[in-house]
């Protein structure tokens, strides 16, 4: 519920779990007053008293510096980190936006082009358009609040106008900006490299400005486009907490300026580096979207919602909540070497054990025995596949099986017909040597031509094969971010047009094959953002496959973006990054964990080992809807404990699946504790009919479980699945 009082001027956004309050001072600055707990109405009153008194001091004797703000504009006298920064025509980057008036929107209205968390139904949502005005320059800032209130998510984005008469250019434009009260705050990131994703690490704020960011084109390895802020220590059940996920996957920016009277800033959207976008007059600058989501009880509550409302509201389309097919990829099993019988045979094996769809992975393109070559050339390499895509695709089909193709559209390999016929399309600034990565240069996306190439070319691929499933890939940072066609002034906007650009490709792509299963991949992980889910229902997860180093990603990736979104594959032994040797039941339930697949040449298993995997295979069809669609629970922390568990409930409550990993062995005399249960119906009997186990979930969660096995495991790595069941 949005409402607006007018003898006060305050906005009130009410989700189930939190209250949201902007303020309109005096002289027309908007001010932040509280997101946190619902307030009493006797809260409210002494809130707005007070804030009232500061409002008015403010503006005639103090700095703003002393407010909290809301979207704060530059060139005054709060010299903290500014939301937005303009350039205007004559020259000054100052810049006054005071308020001007607001629209109360049921649902949520169309942003145009890009990601956009949906709300079909009016009563999903109701959105708060807030206007503000620099007058001088004729501006208009159009501050956007999509309430989603049983998710306790609010999403924000920021539109600026130009309707004065003159070009501007705009520095900085963040999607949400507030200002937090004092409080020992803590920062949580999820950084990480390639094969090493999102390692969640969290940390006390000290004065300055924190900046998370991607600098690379792509929301990358190296920090996920998504942080939790909360106001002292928080755990899985206890403390506040605020999140910040950006749906945008090229260069992102999260601030965090903890202030000298220990308030924090936060601004969070487009990175400010290397950006300069020129408005001209009549044009509109539309942000992405920031999604802001608020917990009382701890991460599992954030969590909660985050997973569900990116299951409801971020991914779409015939997916959305449709059962994942169950994949082998050929890519551990072959890299590049492989043909078409090759393929068939490991298939077979794929479809005797049971799985559902044969994804060919990269190679089967123009002359690509390495990585060196053929980027961009997207007809089949007959040499390999003499029956062409459709003739592999047909038996694939004829064993039963899905297909689905490996594609990555963004890149061109200079040995390409492609390189040879357009050397001009890739990213690149006259004068100044291209350099390479993985032997690739990067297509220049914002060129409709190179669009409409790709679409082309890729499209009768997929068509003429038939093909069931897309992994779209992007293996490289962005590098020489230049463009002979743009004029001088435009250069800073070309990370966003090709970002943009890509996403143009994503959406006619998904309109022309609707029922079209894609997956987001980026070396792994390096693109696992709710821009990309808009479009890929789900994405791989790391290249490392390892059943260790795999709990740990999994485990912070968790944190934002449920299981459904992660692809997790069993792969063979020893790991071809780790080189580790997990046993395939912890390969197994690890990946039961996520987004089911396997990644490996089973026609060189053992038969017993086969065997294994089809009794795996046959037991996450059972729970597939469960860990899919059900609701997770992180239990044990990796990081802090000698276990990592956690737990998936069906929607109906009647049944939960407690996963349950010991990381580390327990050291000599330790005693093993009990692990407490969670979303479980607390008056409701569960039942392990095989274990002899009989408790209500009130017991199991409050009281706690300990496995017998894991009183005293044997040997370091000894794993479990659980399944209970309610008995009536
Ligand atoms: C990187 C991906 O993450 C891998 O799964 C694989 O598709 C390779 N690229 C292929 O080049």
């Amino acid at each position: 519920m949005i409402t607006f009082d007018k003898t006060q001027g305050c906005f009130q956004l009410e989700g189930d779990g939190f209250t949201y309050l902007l303020g309109v001072s005096p002289n027309g600055d908007l001010h932040h007053l509280h997101w946190g707990k619902p307030l009493s109405t006797a809260a409210l009153k002494k809130l707005l008293g007070e804030w009232k008194k500061r409002a008015v001091e403010t503006e005639h004797h103090v700095s703003r510096e002393f407010q909290r703000r809301e979207f704060p504009d530059f060139g005054h006298n709060d010299l903290r980190t500014p939301a937005f920064q303009l350039e205007h025509a004559d020259g000054y980057r100052i810049s006054e936006f005071l308020y001007d008036s607001f629209q109360i929107l049921p649902g949520k209205p169309d942003f145009g082009p890009g990601p956009s968390s949906r709300a079909e139904e009016a009563d999903q949502a109701q959105t708060l358009k807030i206007i503000l005005k620099d007058k001088l320059h004729k501006l208009e800032l159009d501050l956007y609040y999509t309430l989603y209130p049983q998710r306790n998510i609010l999403v924000r984005r920021t539109i600026l106008r130009n309707r004065g008469s003159r070009a501007l250019s705009i520095l900085k434009l963040a999607s949400a900006s507030l200002d937090l009260p004092p409080a020992p705050w803590r920062l949580v990131r999820f950084p990480g490299r390639w094969a090493k994703e999102r390692q969640m690490k969290e940390a006390a704020l000290q004065e300055g400005t924190l900046r998370l960011e991607s600098r690379r084109g792509i929301s990358s390895h190296e920090m996920n486009p998504f942080a939790l802020v909360t106001p002292g220590e928080a755990d899985e059940e206890r403390g506040e907490v605020y999140g910040f996920a950006l749906a945008t996957s090229g260069n992102w920016l999260i601030e965090a300026e903890l202030f000298r009277d220990q308030t924090l800033r936060i601004n969070a959207g487009l990175n400010d580096f290397n950006f300069k976008w020129s408005l001209a007059p009549g044009k509109a600058f539309v942000s992405p979207e920031c999604v802001m989501a608020y917990s009382a009880s701890g991460f599992s509550g954030l969590s909660f919602n985050l997973h569900r409302f990116v299951r409801e509201r971020v991914v779409g389309g015939f997916w959305q909540s449709r059962p994942r097919p169950m994949l082998l990829n050929n890519w551990e099993a072959t890299y590049f070497k492989f043909n078409h019988d090759k393929l068939l045979q490991i298939a077979r094996a794929g479809k005797e054990a049971g799985l559902e769809l044969f994804v060919l992975d990269d190679g089967w393109f123009g002359r690509r025995d390495d990585d060196t070559t053929s980027l961009g050339d997207w007809f089949v390499d007959k040499r390999k596949l003499p029956k062409g895509l459709r003739g592999l695709s047909d038996d694939i089909h004829g064993l039963g099986l899905k297909f689905g193709l490996w594609i990555e559209p963004e890149m061109v390999s200079p040995k390409s017909l492609l390189y040879q016929k357009h050397p001009d399309w890739c990213l690149h600034a006259p004068g100044r040597r291209r350099r390479m990565a993985r032997s690739q240069l990067v297509l220049d996306m914002s060129r409709p031509e190179v669009r409409d190439y790709l679409f082309g070319t890729i499209g009768k691929a997929l068509e003429e094969a038939r093909v069931d499933y897309v992994k779209w890939d992007m293996n490289r940072s962005l590098s020489e971010v230049g463009n002979e066609i743009l004029t001088p002034n435009r250069q800073g906007e070309l990370y966003f047009r090709y970002l943009m650009g890509v996403y143009d490709l994503m959406a006619r792509l998904n309109q022309r094959f609707p029922k079209v299963l894609f997956e987001g991949c980026s070396g792994g992980g390096a693109r696992f953002d709710l821009g990309v889910l808009h479009y890929h229902p789900q994405i791989w997860t790391s290249d490392n496959t390892d059943g260790l180093d795999r709990i740990f990603i999994q485990y912070a990736t968790s944190f934002a973006y449920p299981p459904l979104v992660m692809g997790a594959h069993i792969s063979s032994v020893p790991n071809h990054i780790t080189h580790r040797s997990m046993s395939l039941k912890w390969r197994a339930l690890v990946a039961m964990s996520g987004n089911f697949g396997v990644e490996a040449d089973i026609t060189k298993w053992k038969p017993s080992e086969r065997k294994e995997l089809a009794d795996y295979i046959r037991l996450y069809k059972e729970i597939r809807p469960i860990i899919q669609f059900g609701d997770f629970y992180r239990l044990e922390n990796p990081h802090h404990s000698n276990r990592a568990s956690w737990i998936f409930v069906s929607p109906d409550q009647k049944e939960a699946l407690l996963f349950m990993f010991q990381v580390t062995p327990p050291r000599k005399g330790e005693k093993q504790t009990g692990i407490k249960l969670k979303g479980l119906k607390a008056n409701q009997t569960y039942e392990i009919k095989e274990l002899g186990l009989k408790a209500s979930g009130r017991k199991l969660m409050e009281d706690g479980w300990l496995p017998k096995s894991f009183k005293h495991p044997k040997g370091s790595y000894h794993c479990e699945l659980f399944h209970f069941k309610a008995n009536n």
